[in-house]
């Protein structure tokens, strides 16, 4: 007889092989393909862009030879710039009346009011009773090589531009998502991603157009590679006094 705890008698002792265990009907497979539904996705804090035409009756040539023939007179605009390296001319620091000096600066402001009405509206913007109020118009003349570099525009609501001259090969003006300075590690966004998902857009308007945006967005104007100046018209947008 094999001593106890011999392979042998360990053998002799194991227990017959178990019968399958019966958990009754297989339960029914549950198919996640056929009860799939696709994610809700929400786009929060929006920074809308509004382009349009600023009128269809605003002649941008006379427009374009207004802007020409008031940099070639302003006299103590042309000073600001130089002592300030500003690259080719603007209205901006020696003239805040161009809307009264000029009829067709008065037309440019009245269609200004109604796409900024409009846009507010887009933006939800509960104004009260102060309605946004055109508080500066003024004009860039940019030369070849000329860039105006990145900036926004404080004290102001709404921002933009309307553009007089476009020649072949000018820059476009590029937007920069207001919240880079947050984004310490965030991937880079692939070259053919949305527009909407991109950190910085160029949009490049036509002779005629006009865009808004909140004056808190940061833009630039990139290098003007043309030849000929680019001219375009900015302003800001603020409230009314209460
Ligand atoms: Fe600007």
């Amino acid at each position: 007889m094999p001593p106890q705890g011999s392979p042998e008698r360990r053998r002799s002792k194991a227990p017959p092989p178990a019968a399958p265990l019966d958990f009754g009907p297989a339960p029914k497979q549950v198919s996640h393909q056929t009860h799939k539904t696709e994610p809700s996705m929400k786009h929060l804090f929006q920074t809308p862009l509004y382009q349009t035409r600023l009128s269809d009756t605003l002649n941008t040539d006379e427009l374009a030879a207004t802007c020409l023939s008031i940099a070639e007179d302003d006299e103590a605009g042309q000073q600001w710039c130089d002592e300030n390296d500003f690259p080719g001319y603007t209205s901006y620091a020696s003239l805040d009346d161009l809307a009264w000096r000029m009829p067709i600066f008065k037309d440019v402001a009245r269609a200004l009011d109604q796409h900024v009405a409009s846009f507010a509206d887009t933006l939800h913007f509960d104004l009260g009773d102060r309605p946004l109020k055109l508080d500066s118009l003024w004009i860039n003349i940019l030369p070849e090589g000329g860039i105006h570099t990145a900036h926004i525009h404080p004290h102001s609501v709404i921002s933009g531009t309307t553009y007089v001259a476009m020649p072949e090969g000018t820059s476009a003006i590029k937007f920069e998502d207001p919240r880079l300075a947050m984004m310490m590690a965030s991937p880079p966004r692939k070259a053919n991603a949305p527009e909407a998902f991109q950190p910085f857009v160029y949009v490049k308007p036509s002779v005629g157009d006009v865009l808004l945006w909140e004056s808190w967005l940061r833009h630039e104007v990139p290098m003007n590679m043309a030849e000929e100046d680019r001219i375009s018209v900015s302003f800001n947008y603020g409230w009314a006094a209460a």
